[in-house]
């Protein structure tokens, strides 16, 4: 039985990629391989990232993001596109799991859901940041969905 870490890249309220998560959540709780699906609700917690406080004693905010990494048997990402590429603030988080051993060889897939023709920027820096980690990116777990025709961009 699996542990998975649900990493969403929003911090906004009514975030669309948190409702997919927190539906991934629905989901494995029926599922026969998955144990738990944990919700990382630390994101908008962590520092900047600055190489000068990846040292011990580490932020707290980055000792919960690591021990929830190597406490997962496996991460699921669903992240939003900003400017054709990934959130400042999931870059950051990303950033945070280089200094560590956490995520290296740890099965990891993602769910982007995006308007037909778009996302294509966020799932390619997703995957050349997390091969630079070290993660083990699953095929089969990355999956791309088109929003429908009634999801209206607000800019
Ligand atoms: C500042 C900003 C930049 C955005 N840039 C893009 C973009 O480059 N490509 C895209 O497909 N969507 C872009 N969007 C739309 C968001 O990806 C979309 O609203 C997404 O649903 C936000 O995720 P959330 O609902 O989980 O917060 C942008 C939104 C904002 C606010």
């Amino acid at each position: 039985m699996a542990q998975v870490l649900l990493l969403c890249g929003s911090v906004r309220k009514g975030s669309s990629n948190e409702a997919m998560l927190r539906l991934v959540q629905e989901v494995a709780r029926d599922a026969q391989n998955v144990d738990s699906a944990v919700f990382y609700e630390g994101l908008g917690e962590l520092p900047h990232f600055n190489p000068d406080l990846d040292a011990d004693p580490l932020p707290k905010a980055v000792t919960e993001l690591r021990s929830a990494i190597a406490e997962a048997d496996a991460v699921l990402v669903c992240t939003p596109e900003y400017a054709g590429t990934l959130p400042g603030s999931f870059k950051n988080l990303l950033d945070w799991t280089v200094g560590g051993t956490e995520i290296c060889d740890k099965p990891t897939g993602w769910i982007n859901a995006a308007n037909p023709g778009r996302g294509e920027g966020a799932v390619a820096t997703l995957r050349l940041v997390l091969e630079y980690t070290g993660a083990a990116i699953v095929e089969d777990a990355c999956v791309r969905i088109a929003r429908g025709p009634g999801y209206t961009r607000k800019h």
